[in-house]
């Protein structure tokens, strides 16, 4: 067997009893928040690869973290290791080595300090969490997916549920419970989940199951969708329906929530923490986690096998087409400001797949501008909601081509033919779609139909924000609002 190859890393203390940093150099761009280090002025321990770190007060703890921020309210002194870097702690000492040498790497690692405030180091230079959320689905999409989809065999293996398989398997139906944004995730994959799993799907906001109380069986599946974990509605029927003993799923973002702890078993979405209110993140990341399990479900089924390979080389795809539509914001925002600012009052319509984009776009514009937006299935419009559409009212109208494409442009045609000039969110290179009589056309990359919501709520998210900033409010902190609602 080879032997791994180490060599040795010296760190470098401050010495801060001789003095503060003189200059200025920066480091490297993921310490921007630090304060730089300074030349001449660290006590270095050479050749021993170990830092012992006599300059502190024993007892020494030591943090290992993928983010600063998560430490910042324990430590400011912070080592940032290099790729291929090896920490060793013992007995309170640590040890770096080095897997690999590489030409022109540095051999020190400096501990740092840091000096912005928690909240602004989270930030990461977005003005805010929001935004920066956003932007990071490209990342959160793809860690909800890595070490669980094999991409090269198209195969997807949750260890969460895995042990649970048979008897999810054996459900006569699966039940779906959740609030706001986790409620529209359930809503985008529950007709993939009737789809692959071939089961009646029911989907239920918390509060109104709690209402209701319906009738829960042995043999249900219920999948209890939660960002926090800890929403009380949600808390009141897990333990509902685990007195009525269906086996409870969780999906969750918070690591050893209330919900992630009290259910059988469950799957983790790995968004990381989402600490503005709105949520954006964790939509696509519980999104990417329901169709998971559904294929993992369904993943013994031979006829579904086509459908799996297409799927799963979709969702290989996503975070790439995330990012295109993210590098359309000032676009996005132009049409915000333009064709949404300071209106009362607006309609977000689709359906099929995008009914869900509808419902979550219309809850995040109303959330944190204020506006009043409702999210409208396609197929209701001449059911009532015709009557409003003039000249004059907004309406965002989701477009993109699945096998809904000719009842949506009838739908574009009747708010048309009423004077409507909608936003419309379409393909990349759309020639179907009557583009004369719109106000203005977001196009976005097509994926698999059951995976287009990815793509699609994201100008949506964008319309939000940038909403909520032209009215000059706070979107991280909207009104009456709170990110965790910890009472029923
Ligand atoms: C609050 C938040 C929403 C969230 C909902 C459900 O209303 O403001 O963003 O979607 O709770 O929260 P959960 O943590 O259960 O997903």
């Amino acid at each position: 067997m080879q032997k791994l190859k180490v060599d040795f890393v010296d760190v470098e203390f401050i010495n801060e009893q001789e003095s503060k940093p003189q200059n200025s150099e920066s480091v490297s761009s993921s310490s921007k928040f630090l304060a730089p280090p300074s030349k001449g002025k660290f006590d270095i321990r050479k050749s021993e690869s170990r830092a012992i770190l006599p300059d502190y007060n024993k007892p020494i703890e030591f943090f290992i973290s993928s983010d600063a921020s998560s430490v910042v309210e324990h430590t400011k002194k912070v080592l940032f290791l290099e790729d291929d870097d090896i920490a060793h702690i013992d007995a309170g000492e640590l040890h770096i080595h080095r897997a690999r040498k590489s030409a022109g790497m540095s051999t020190t690692r400096p501990v740092q300090t840091l000096e912005m405030q928690l909240a602004e180091i989270m930030r990461g230079g977005y003005d805010h969490f929001m935004m920066k959320e956003i932007f990071e689905q490209p990342d959160s999409t793809y860690n909800t997916m890595r070490g669980r989809i094999d991409f090269k065999n198209k195969t997807v293996t949750l260890g969460g549920i895995k042990d649970y398989l048979t008897s999810i398997r054996r459900s006569r139906r699966f039940q779906m419970i959740a609030c706001g944004t986790s409620y529209h995730s359930c809503l985008a994959v529950r007709s993939l989940f009737e789809e692959l799993t071939e089961a009646p799907v029911s989907v239920d906001l918390a509060s109104d199951f709690l209402d209701r109380s319906p009738p829960i069986f042995r043999d249900d599946t219920v999948i209890f969708v939660s960002q926090s974990g800890e929403t009380a509605d949600s808390m009141q029927c897990l333990k509902y329906c685990r007195a009525a003993g269906a086996l409870t799923v969780g999906v969750v973002n918070s690591v050893g929530s209330s919900i992630s702890r009290d259910t059988d078993c469950g799957v983790h979405i790995n968004a990381g923490p989402e600490i503005g209110v709105a949520s954006t993140k964790a939509y696509t990341s519980q999104y990417i986690a329901l169709v998971m399990i559904a294929l993992q479900i369904s993943n013994h089924v031979i006829t579904t096998a086509a459908r799996h390979k297409e799927i799963i080389q979709g969702l290989s795809e996503i975070p790439k087409k995330i990012e295109k539509v993210l590098k359309q914001s000032e676009h996005i925002k132009e049409i915000s400001q333009k064709y949404l600012h300071g209106r009362d009052s607006m309609l977000i319509v689709g359906r099929g797949y995008q009914f869900a984009s509808a419902l979550e776009g219309a809850l995040k514009i109303k959330e944190i501008s204020y506006i009043h937006a409702e999210g409208i299935q396609a197929g209701e419009l001449k059911h009532g909601v015709l009557a409003l559409v003039d000249d004059k009212l907004p309406i965002v109208a989701f477009a993109t081509q699945d096998s809904f494409s000719p009842k949506v442009n009838s739908a574009l045609q009747q708010i048309t033919a009423r004077e409507g000039h909608p936003i419309i969110i379409c393909t990349e290179g759309d020639n179907i779609i009557d583009r004369s009589k719109a106000s203005a056309m977001i196009e976005v990359p097509q994926t698999i139909d059951c995976l287009q919501g990815l793509i699609n709520i994201v100008p949506l998210q964008m319309m939000g924000y940038y909403l909520s900033i032209s009215a000059g409010n706070n979107p991280d902190r909207p009104r009456n609002l709170a990110k965790s609602v910890t009472v029923e």
